[in-house]
């Protein structure tokens, strides 16, 4: 977010427009949080994680009082657009306000979990994935090594993005997920085949919104039915969403943050800005919230279990 707020700031700056920073989200819009950026405001935070905007859950933003104030803090100091980075619920806030207020908005999909219609990735995923992944190498040593059977939580309360694809560039034995109910029985059958064939160790990855339970709850049912491994669990939690992001999502946020300017340049308003293929394309932000979700990748999990034999 850093580096798209960094780029934002600039773009704005070099066509020379008045730029601010709204604290804590829709909440410091309310609270009048706001302060004026310049070019030196976002210097040497490009490597950085989380936001030096701080963000916030606004749930005021939601009622006609908490949008009044909001819009009469942007009046005050004659702003006429927003930028906001965020996933649905953020989307569904600027819109709102769009439609009510003289404001023009622009979105930019945000979200380590890449589920968001209009854009092939999202801002925060790619630096999540790849702590994933560097995560569960190390955890394979041990797993290797002590001939064990690992069950690592992954986020995703409702997309299964980051744990399928984390499956497949990691080599896991299994996944589940939130979009496809796996029986026990389903899973220890997949277990007990590697078993069978002299594997001697196992990683199973689980999302954390897979629906039959998170990781604890699904190693107690398998052990109680399935001895050939000692069991391990392993939360890997909030360590996903943060740290320096990678190359990818410094790109990405450079290009939608100055992307997002330039839409509001040519006075366009509702429209989020995406990567699709290798280009950057705006699209309303409507269609980006009806047409919500990650969906599933049927054909990588089919491959998850070929190549884990
Ligand atoms: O934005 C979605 C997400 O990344 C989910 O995958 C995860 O469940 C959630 O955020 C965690 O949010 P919080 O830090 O508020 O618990």
């Amino acid at each position: 977010m850093n580096a798209c707020i960094r780029a934002v700031v600039r773009t704005g700056i070099y066509n020379g427009i008045n730029m601010f920073g709204v604290l804590q989200g829709y909440q410091g819009l309310i609270n009048d949080n706001i302060i004026p950026m310049g070019a030196r405001s976002v210097s040497n935070i490009i490597h950085l994680g989380g936001t030096i905007l701080k963000t916030a859950r606004c749930l005021e933003f939601k009622t006609e009082e908490g949008m009044e104030t909001a819009y009469q803090n942007l009046k005050s100091r004659e702003i006429d657009g927003l930028i906001v980075i965020g996933g649905d619920g953020t989307f569904t806030g600027a819109r709102n306000f769009s439609n009510k207020y003289d404001i023009k908005v622009i979105g930019i999909p945000g979200t380590i979990d890449n589920d968001l219609y209009g854009s092939d990735f999202t801002l925060g995923y790619d630096t999540a994935i790849n702590t994933v992944i560097e995560a569960i190498d190390k955890i394979r040593d041990t797993a290797d090594s002590h001939d064990r059977l690992f069950f690592i939580e992954v986020m995703g309360r409702d997309s299964g993005c980051i744990a399928l694809r984390s499956a497949v560039a990691s080599g896991a034995e299994a996944v589940l997920l939130p979009e496809r109910y796996t029986s026990t029985d389903e899973l220890i059958a997949q277990l007990t085949l590697g078993a069978s064939t002299k594997k001697s160790s196992s990683i199973v990855i689980v999302s954390e919104g897979h629906k039959a339970g998170g990781a604890y709850d699904i190693a107690k049912q398998v052990k109680e039915r399935f001895n050939h491994y000692d069991t391990k669990v392993t939360i890997l939690g909030h360590l996903q969403r943060g740290g320096s992001p990678s190359s990818f999502d410094r790109i990405l946020g450079s290009r939608l943050g100055y992307a997002a300017v330039n839409e509001l340049l040519k006075g366009n308003t509702r429209q989020m800005v995406g990567l699709r293929g290798n280009e950057i394309k705006s699209m309303p932000i409507e269609d980006a919230l009806v047409n919500h979700n990650f969906k599933l990748e049927s054909d990588l999990l089919e491959m998850t279990k070929v190549l884990s034999i």
